[in-house]
């Protein structure tokens, strides 16, 4: 007698497979029951699937009172993918995404979209970018190391290649100069800062230079950069604003350029926005004490990279979530919605190829003419 060994092993094989790897749609069903999503004994009715290329869609009837509930942040574990759930025209909408995303994402992976329009990342639905004219005031936080300062740098090198004659910098780089260093040397450059005197200094030019486009947007009775056709738009970048913070350990004199830092900052992020001036504000951490809730109610924008707990995150993007972010340059970005990116990641010899050539150009006579106005302080 034959025997054909393993035969019966595949037939039983299969059949176990199929009895217990459950479809996507089974596991969401039996989710609901397990942690009890339901009403007395009524539970949500798939009422329609809907496939992409990226997704799955699943579309719920639920009975009255249920909602988009935190417990069902566990599919996301239960199924291993990415999951969104929002509660919407009374229906609740799974959407499962068919991968996850990548670690890194280099920056000559993101199109320029315009003068003032910047990649934030990659969400699981395409590329998103921010529009600095529409939303000027940005807030970055994250804690020590996971990405604050490669992406201020990817912001300046996207914003110098798409306007090399239209942007100027002013830099708070309060690590002691150390990360921004090299910059000093662009023709955008106009200040970099490393300490609260320089700091000082450096916001009361730009607080000048405020008081004087005021006077002449007054004088055409324009409202706004776009309207009085100003091209040029200055970005004032704060890399470390905890520094600002003033402390015991302070002597008087920097107490006081702290302070004043503070009110130009505020100045900044009040009324100088629609007028071409666009702060960044970087912080590892996001206190109510350092992020000045005119800054916050100001800056529309967020970024947040991985922070320490849920009350750091709510402090920097009005809700939990940037304690959970597994890897470097992660982040959740938020304006209206809310999205979960992974940024670009471009390194310094990249950075330095890209716009190099802008490095003490003095072939150009415009550049003369500009350089001499630049302040370097320290
Ligand atoms: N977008 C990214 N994609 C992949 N890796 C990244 C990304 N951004 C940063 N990293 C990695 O994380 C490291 C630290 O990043 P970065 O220097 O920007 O941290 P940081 O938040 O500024 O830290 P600190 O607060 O100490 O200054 C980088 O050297 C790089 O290896
Ligand atoms: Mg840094």
């Amino acid at each position: 007698m034959d025997y054909v060994i393993g035969g019966g092993l595949a037939a039983f094989i299969i059949y176990a497979a199929k009895k217990w790897n459950k479809t996507e749609k089974e596991k969401i069903q039996h989710t609901f029951q397990n942690i009890g999503y339901v009403v007395k004994d009524k539970e949500p009715k798939l009422f329609k699937t809907h496939k992409s290329t990226t997704h799955t869609l699943y579309t719920y009837h639920v009975p009255y009172g249920l909602v988009d509930d935190p417990k069902l942040e566990v599919l996301e574990k239960v199924l291993n993918k990415p999951v969104k759930v929002s509660f919407a025209n009374g229906k609740l909408h799974i959407k499962v995404y068919h991968s996850k995303l990548n670690n890194n994402y280099s920056y000559d992976s993101f199109e320029s979209k315009g003068k003032w329009i910047v990649p934030i990342g990659k969400t699981y639905d395409g590329s998103v970018y921010h529009d600095f004219d529409d939303i000027p005031h940005m807030i970055v936080a994250g804690s020590t190391t996971w990405g604050k300062t490669v992406f201020l740098r990817m912001l300046m090198t996207h914003l110098i290649e798409n306007n090399p004659n239209g942007v100027e910098f002013y830099i708070l780089d309060l690590k002691g100069r150390l990360a921004f260093n090299r910059y000093r040397n662009l023709k955008q450059v106009k200040a970099i800062a490393g300490d609260y005197k320089e700091s000082a200094n450096a916001l009361k030019k730009v607080k000048k230079s405020i008081d004087k486009d005021m006077d002449y947007l007054r004088s055409i009775d324009a409202e706004n950069a776009k309207e009085a056709n100003i091209p040029t738009r200055k970005f004032i970048i704060i890399d470390e604003a905890g520094e600002l913070k003033p402390d015991k350990s302070m002597s008087d004199e920097d107490k006081e350029y702290t302070k004043k830092c503070q009110q130009i900052l505020n100045h900044i992020a009040r009324v100088a926005g629609q007028i071409g001036y666009k702060m960044i504000y970087g912080t590892q951490y996001p206190t109510k004490e350092i992020l000045d809730p005119q800054i916050k109610a100001n800056a529309l924008a967020r970024v947040s990279f991985r922070l320490a707990t849920s009350v750091q995150s709510g402090v920097a993007v009005d809700q939990p979530g940037a304690e959970k972010l597994e890897c470097k340059g992660r982040a959740i970005y938020k304006t209206v919605d809310d999205y979960i990116v992974q940024t670009p990641f471009i390194s310094k010899k990249e950075i330095w190829e890209r716009i190099g050539r802008y490095e003490n150009d003095p072939s150009s006579k415009e550049d003369q003419k500009t350089r001499k106005n630049t302040v370097h302080f320290g």
